[in-house]
């Protein structure tokens, strides 16, 4: 289910180029497409009065496309309220969806009822941001770990006990501590056991909504470093949520940066670090503090956004960022840009790009906007971003100019035609 706007179709990303003379008929890549997402929306209606009468909709997910391939690690960032937990809990099927498919290993799970939903929750496991609240307190440790295996009516090998017990130390928790109470735990031990009870049917999709984010700092490192651990021996996919790119940063592959429930960009890690390509990412990234002394010093690296976050329940028109962007311009107001591939494994939704030929270059840049968002852009960000934006222009023209090592027969995959710089 495409969006109609959208014809620019986005090719798989891999960076294996194809075989001469194949066409593409599989994904190239190394994972195989566990789960695939396609127009996905999720309006809350808004009612008012005593017959409860709709009066608007909070626009939290609001049509956005991706895939999740076995056995990696999405990253999903964004500011507070731009949608992340309601995609995990629709990817999830925790949420019906507005509008748009999910489909799992294939198969469309969109409207699954209970019934057919069974198998797959044993697929498909959330892990929680809040241990304190996600742990029944009545309950001990013992029975949360161990209630999938009942709800499911699954007995595992040996028994649940022995099960639990074993689900426990692979989580780092001392398995004689059964039948103690979430009480007695840290947040971190908390969130082991949160993890311990997501394992427990042994899933093949993980969805994290910010794991670490109610945890101590310097406890977070130690549960991310878990999670990194279980998919090396577990072979699990995650889809990671997080509100800052510190969290999501070492253990990604793939980042995908939200805006007001859209995805803005969505990138191979490395690319995206090192040339992020939607100024909104460029402005998180600037947030996240720099350990690099010698970095530290060159204050020009830091991107205050103005304002706060528009309301999603009537959002900018054309790109959400428009009211924020230091980049916009009039196109920016009335057209929405299309996530498409601009580079392989990079898909930007921006018609002034970082690190990129400008999509639109003639258009009269947005005097007011561009002038409050410079006030907080150092006069170093705006430069650089010209020059390098310029200096990638000129790459990607000598690139297209060389002599490709497939036959260049046909265009790239990923060019969209109307691209002329
Ligand atoms: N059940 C709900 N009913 C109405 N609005 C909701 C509901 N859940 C979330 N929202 C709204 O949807 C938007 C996105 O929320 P959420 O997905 O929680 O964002 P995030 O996880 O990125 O902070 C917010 O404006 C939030 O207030
Ligand atoms: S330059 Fe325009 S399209 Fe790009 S993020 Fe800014 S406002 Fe949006
Ligand atoms: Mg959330």
């Amino acid at each position: 289910m495409s969006d109609d706007e959208k014809a620019v179709t986005i090719p798989a990303q891999g960076d294996a180029p194809q075989k001469e003379g194949a066409t593409l008929t599989k994904d190239p890549a190394p994972g195989e497409v566990l789960l695939r997402v396609t127009g996905l929306k999720k309006h809350f209606p808004i009612k008012k009065g005593l017959l409860q009468r709709q009066v608007g909709a909070v626009h939290a997910v609001d049509g956005i496309d991706f895939e999740v391939r076995s056995g990696e690690t999405l990253g999903v960032v964004g500011e507070s309220g731009c949608g992340k937990s309601t995609m995990g809990r629709l990817i999830t099927r925790l949420l019906e969806p507005t509008a748009g498919k999910v489909e799992f290993e294939g198969r469309d799970i969109t409207h699954l009822g209970v019934g057919g939903m069974r198998p797959l929750r044993r697929d498909v496991q959330m892990i929680f941001q809040d241990p304190y609240s996600s742990l029944n307190p009545r309950h001990t440790i013992g029975t949360i770990v161990g209630a999938p295996f009942k709800l499911q009516g699954v007995e595992p090998e040996g028994g649940i006990k022995k099960e639990v017990q074993r689900l426990l130390e692979v989580v780092g928790l001392n398995p004689e501590h059964y039948n103690r109470y979430p009480h007695e735990f840290s947040g971190g031990q908390r969130q082991r056991i949160g993890i311990a009870r997501a394992l427990a049917l042994n899933p093949r999709l993980v969805v994290a909504d910010e794991p670490v984010s109610a945890l101590d700092v310097s406890i977070q490192a130690q549960v991310v470093n878990l999670l990194d651990d279980l998919q090396q021996e577990l072979g699990l996919t995650y889809v990671i949520i997080a509100h800052d790119l510190s969290v999501v940063r070492h253990v990604s592959d793939r980042i995908a940066v939200m805006y007001l429930g859209k995805i803005v960009e969505l990138s191979d890690r490395d690319s995206l670090y090192k040339a992020p390509m939607h100024p909104y990412t460029k402005a998180l990234m600037s947030a996240v503090p720099i350990p690099d002394p010698r970095r530290r010093a060159a204050k020009s690296e830091r991107i205050l956004l103005k304002g706060d976050v528009p309301s999603p329940i009537s959002p900018p028109s054309g790109c959400r960022f428009h009211t924020r962007c230091w980049k916009a311009t009039q196109i920016c107001t009335t057209v929405e840009p299309p996530l498409v591939e601009l580079k392989p494994g990079q898909q930007v939704a921006c018609h002034h790009p970082e690190n990129f030929a400008d999509q639109a270059p003639q258009d009269t840049v947005l005097l007011t906007v561009a002038k409050e968002a410079a006030e907080l852009v150092a006069d170093e960000v705006l430069a650089e971003s010209a020059e390098t934006s310029a200096a990638v222009a000129a790459e990607v023209e000598a690139a297209a100019e060389a002599p490709a090592e497939t036959p260049a027969e046909t265009p790239a995959e990923g060019e969209t035609p109307s691209r002329d710089k």
